[in-house]
């Protein structure tokens, strides 16, 4: 699907269109630049369903994923995103270094810096951790979740997902579900679909959703089912229980007696409803498993999917001017 966002040559945007150095959020993209990122994204599904899954346009760099919080899906698809590009991907094991001495984030980051990375992915459970090595390093940063701040590759797959499979994201009714107060995925997400013209309301316990968070453009829904109502897709989060000093929820059965995804409650949104979850999910708890492998309705397995082409599309995109490629340099 072509960007009808796209700018053109009297838009006063320069030559390229994405004229950035770092992703560290969604926060500040036009929305011609993340309707881009998802254009760049498109061409990257077919061969990663094809056999042969290789492309060497990244042959020679190199790309250190950092990770100094677990993950499953991001490490995994940027490493892969990498290796199908052609690059070198070296995973830096964050329990056997030099962290684990004491050293900081800083000369962490310097010392990936002098060996000479060419993009460094990093996720920290420090909000604004990301944007403090990015301003640090000569190379491109890629922000793969800082704290509560914000995971923008998540949201730009969540994005493709639904443009994908709705075949728009304008005038789309999207209902954000759960902890949205602890939720990176949550903040990247309502900066994309919102600056993409969806209509967003955030549902969830009133503990759980940040004071507010009407002035993202989005609307607040402490009624479930109120907040389904109609809705077009519907994304669950999950309960960040780790992130939680205090009593926010009862106890997990009672939060999934008020705020659980059943096949009872879906049937409040849309007929054809997409359910989303970014993943882990906690089965019973936000979402039960019979929507969660719903093939019908569920989208969770096509986000991961379109997570490896979404940070294929960045690995290309924000290492062009390094490349030499020409007008971006
Ligand atoms: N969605 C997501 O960030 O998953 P991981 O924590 O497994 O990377």
């Amino acid at each position: 699907m072509p960007n009808p966002a796209a700018p053109t040559a009297d838009a006063g945007h320069g030559v390229h269109p994405f004229p950035h150095r770092h992703l560290t959020g969604i926060f500040g993209l036009q929305p011609w630049e993340i309707g881009f990122l998802l254009d760049e994204a498109e061409q990257w599904i077919a061969l990663n369903r094809g056999t042969a899954k290789h492309d060497n346009r990244l042959a020679g760099l190199t790309v250190i994923n950092a990770f100094f919080e677990n993950s499953t899906r991001t490490l995994l698809s940027f490493e892969i995103a990498g290796k199908r590009l052609g690059a070198d991907v070296v995973n830096m094991s964050v329990a056997q270094s030099s962290v684990k001495k004491g050293e900081t984030l800083i000369d962490t980051a310097m010392t990936l810096n002098a060996m000479r990375a060419d993009v460094i992915v990093i996720r920290h459970e420090a909000s604004g951790a990301v944007q403090l090595i990015a301003d640090k390093v000569d190379c491109p940063v890629l922000n793969a979740g800082d704290g509560r701040h914000e995971h923008p590759t998540q949201g730009l797959l969540d994005a493709l997902t639904i443009r994908r499979r709705k075949g728009r994201i304008a005038g789309l009714v999207v209902a954000i579900c759960g902890d949205v107060l602890h939720s990176r995925v949550a903040r990247s997400n309502i900066l994309a679909l919102t600056a993409l013209a969806a209509e967003v309301r955030v549902v969830g316990p009133p503990t759980l959703i940040p004071a507010a968070i009407e002035r993202m453009g989005v609307k607040r829904f402490t009624d479930f089912d109120a907040g389904l109502d109609g809705a077009d897709v519907v994304m669950m989060l999950r309960l960040q229980r780790e992130r939680m000093s205090g009593g926010f929820v009862p106890s997990p059965r009672e939060y999934h007696a008020l705020y659980g995804l059943t096949p009872e409650r879906l049937a409040r949104a849309a007929p054809d409803a997409l359910v989303m979850h970014p993943g882990p999910m906690n089965r019973g708890v936000e979402i039960a498993s019979s929507v969660a492998d719903d093939p019908l309705r569920s989208a969770i397995t096509e986000q991961v999917e379109m997570g490896v082409a979404v940070r294929m599309a960045c690995l290309d995109v924000l290492t062009r001017a390094r490349r030499g490629i020409e007008g971006w340099a």
